[in-house]
């Protein structure tokens, strides 16, 4: 999928709607055969952070909240949101992890052909967490986390090296949030 039409598709009819001068002028300024060839887009966005700081912040953060749903499954329409956004958020992570990063090895791992298959299944099992979690759908969030174990795992093994290449490693809990962490919509006494 080229870069603009998996972006598009990512922000949703809705921002593309609201922002249409942004997307003109961005493809008026560049001829449309280079706007949509794959690598010259991705050239020509620079990423601002490493892949090692975006699986750290970005992609183990997001997962985890669809594997804790999938084990404890939300009760409340709220919580059912919070797994959508997250979800919503790692499949961003997929399109990312096409783009590039700052990191020793990043590019050299982008530009592996072994490297977009694992990016791009992971956005697309991330998309199907969040229509099971729009759907309150168990049984579908946990297909969708055990599809998704196992695309880290067998991207990890094809590339991570042993020790992170900048040596960040998840240090925050992954724990269910504290009462007060939640949206004040979704603390308890709240019914909705
Ligand atoms: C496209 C390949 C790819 C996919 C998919 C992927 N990772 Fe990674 N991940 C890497 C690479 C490469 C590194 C090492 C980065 C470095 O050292 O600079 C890494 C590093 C990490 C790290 C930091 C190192 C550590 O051991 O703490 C975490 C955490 C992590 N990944 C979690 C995940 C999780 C969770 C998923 C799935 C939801 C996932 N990754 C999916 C390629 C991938």
């Amino acid at each position: 999928m080229n870069l603009i039409r998996a972006l598009a598709g990512l922000i949703g009819p809705a921002v593309c709607l609201a922002s249409p001068m942004v997307l003109s002028s961005a493809l008026a300024a560049q001829p449309v055969q280079t706007a949509l060839n794959d690598g010259a887009a991705a050239a020509r966005i620079k990423p601002v952070i490493s892949f090692n700081v975006l699986m750290v912040k970005f992609v183990d953060q997001a997962a985890d909240t669809i594997w804790s749903a999938a084990v404890h499954p939300p009760r409340r329409p709220c919580e059912w949101d919070q797994v959508e956004y997250r979800a919503t958020q790692l499949a961003t992570t997929g399109t990312l992890l096409r783009v590039g990063g700052t990191g020793p090895l990043d590019m050299q791992w982008r530009d592996s052909p072994r490297w977009a298959p694992y990016a791009d299944n992971m956005t697309q099992i991330a998309l199907d967490a969040a229509r099971a979690a729009s759907a309150h759908d168990v049984a579908a969030l946990k297909k969708a986390g055990d599809a998704l174990v196992l695309n880290c795992e067998a991207c990890h093994r094809e590339f991570k090296p042993e020790i992170p290449t900048q040596n960040i490693v998840t240090h925050l809990s992954h724990a269910v949030p504290l009462a007060e962490d939640l949206p004040p919509n979704c603390r308890a006494g709240n019914k909705q």
